[in-house]
């Protein structure tokens, strides 16, 4: 059981050897530390957590708030907080980048106040060539942490209050799940639910696997009692979460499929919708298709992602599949689940790639109409198989192909996303609208936005609502009574 009371941790008490104890101890002993800071402010201590890269990222990050706000911090949205904490993300360079830009106003920040604590953590973190860096370019880091050991947050935020130096602690890999620990969701009302860790695929351009370890699952109990916990506490929808959820299970002591466990998520009462990302198209199985058509909860929406129509790029990537065998999974999906959108990842320049291949690429995205597609230009990750091969693709010749493929991959969203004028579907509230604050915000299940005049007494709740217009790739629309 997540715990809500630690006034009743003895901190003079021996640290518990369980994981999860030995963290609400740190957790206590932690909340000392920042009470006394307290004190010293005159006022309540501040935090900040900024999140780059993926969902896993963005559900990690809250286990982080969840134990900030746990030992006392008040969470604020800007980074000139007490306690600051980057959670990194290393997938492509332009996301390392971004960090070590926002590092040095983080260090103007901290000028102003000494007292300040800033954090690293996340996937750029395991990689040793950035922690050299930040231990010789960044001196005014107070804490370094990886992916592996994010649940000693607690343990590790007591040793910046009790070292004056910077504090590193990067695990390898582990085998090691840790449950029952806080976490503070962004929504009340949806929330992303870990049922896997790392990855097993060695896509050869990916770092992933690398940053995040060797694939572990969690086990199903535990995955229920976590989705049920959040159901009466408010959320109607879960995102699973995985690298590549259509392994899951494999390793389960007693293994079960991905199919299997969505299942058992279906029958939670008071659910109301199940999404789940990533499927690697490999390992999407027939049983997932079945489940998914019968299933009133699952989201009519796929995220399949493609990487390259080539079937020749596809080998060099280590994707294990075919063009034809991508296509065939594609046209299969849409005859079972008609009102399915399927979207996509695309990368453009992976090492000896030709303009030919892109066109293979095209070909797929006009053959299987995505409803959606992220391009991404190929970025060199060191240490991957892709980064030592050497017909690495000329800039202009990567920036002429994805210049092409973006222009036919939002030419068919435009088109896919029209299909739903005129029609009445359920949408489920998420926010108020930024630009125009009579409309709210709400998301269909094939996780399109629509946006419609009402009010924030509709946030988290399902409602009807006719789509009017179509403006490329989001709705305006009515409530309909
Ligand atoms: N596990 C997920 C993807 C995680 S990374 C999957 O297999 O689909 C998200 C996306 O980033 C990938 O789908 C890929 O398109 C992109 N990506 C990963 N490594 C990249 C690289 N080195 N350069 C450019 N894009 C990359
Ligand atoms: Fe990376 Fe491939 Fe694993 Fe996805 S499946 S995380 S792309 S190695
Ligand atoms: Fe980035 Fe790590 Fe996710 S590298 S994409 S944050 S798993």
């Amino acid at each position: 059981m997540i715990r809500t009371d630690l006034g009743t941790i003895d901190v003079n008490a021996p640290v518990p050897a369980d994981e999860t104890e030995r963290q609400y101890y740190f957790m206590a002993k932690a909340r000392a530390y920042v009470n006394e800071l307290k004190e010293e402010l005159g006022r309540t201590p501040t935090c900040a957590v900024t999140t780059f890269g993926c969902q896993m990222n963005a559900k990690d990050s809250e286990k982080l708030v969840g134990i900030l706000e746990k030992i006392g911090y008040q969470l604020i949205e800007t980074e000139d907080a007490d306690f600051v904490i980057y959670n990194t993300c290393t997938v492509r360079e332009n996301a390392n980048q971004r960090v070590y830009g926002r590092l040095g106003v983080l260090n103007g920040n901290k000028r102003k106040n000494p007292h300040m604590k800033i954090a690293l953590c996340g996937c750029m973190m395991q990689e040793p060539e950035v922690v050299e860096k930040i231990k010789t370019s960044y001196r005014f880091v107070d804490l370094i942490f990886g992916t592996h050991n994010i649940f000693k947050f607690a343990e590790l935020v007591c040793s910046v209050f009790e070292n004056q130096s910077m504090v590193i602690d990067i695990w390898k890999d582990t085998d090691k799940i840790v449950e029952d620990l806080p976490a503070e969701r962004k929504y009340s009302f949806k929330s992303g639910v870990n049922i896997m860790f790392g990855c097993n695929n060695f896509c050869s351009y990916c770092i992933v696997p690398y940053v995040r370890g060797r694939e572990r699952s969690r086990n199903p109990k535990d995955i229920i009692r976590e989705i049920e916990a959040l159901v009466a506490d408010g959320v109607v929808e879960v995102m699973l979460l995985g690298q590549n959820v259509n392994s899951y299970g494999k390793n389960l002591e007693e293994p079960m499929s991905f199919a299997e466990l969505l299942k058992e998520v279906e029958k939670i009462e008071g659910l109301e919708r199940i999404r789940f990302m990533t499927s690697h198209p490999k390992d999407l199985s027939d049983e997932l298709i079945e489940v998914m058509k019968n299933s009133k909860k699952i989201c009519r929406h796929l995220h399949l992602p493609l990487q390259s129509g080539s079937t020749r790029i596809l080998t060099a990537m280590n994707r294990r599949y075919t063009k034809e065998q991508y296509l065939a999974l594609a046209e299969k999906i849409r005859k079972e689940i008609p009102d399915i959108s399927i979207t996509t990842d695309i990368i453009v320049g992976f090492p000896g790639e030709t303009l030919e291949d892109v066109e293979e690429t095209i070909d797929v995205v006009k053959k299987v109409q995505y409803d959606n597609a992220f391009t991404f230009i190929y970025s060199k990750r060191t240490g991957t198989p892709a980064a030592a091969m050497e017909n690495q693709v000329p800039e202009e010749v990567v920036k002429e192909g994805f210049d092409k493929l973006l222009a036919v991959v939002q030419e068919t969203a435009r088109d896919r996303a029209a299909r739903l004028q005129g029609q009445t579907l359920e949408a489920l509230v998420e926010e108020r609208n930024e630009q125009d604050d009579t409309l709210m915000t709400g998301r269909l299940s094939n996780n399109i936005l629509v946006h419609f005049k009402g009010d924030e007494s509709l946030l988290g709740k399902i409602v009807k609502v006719h789509l009017d217009e179509c403006h490329g790739f989001y709705y305006t629309g009515s409530i309909v009574e």
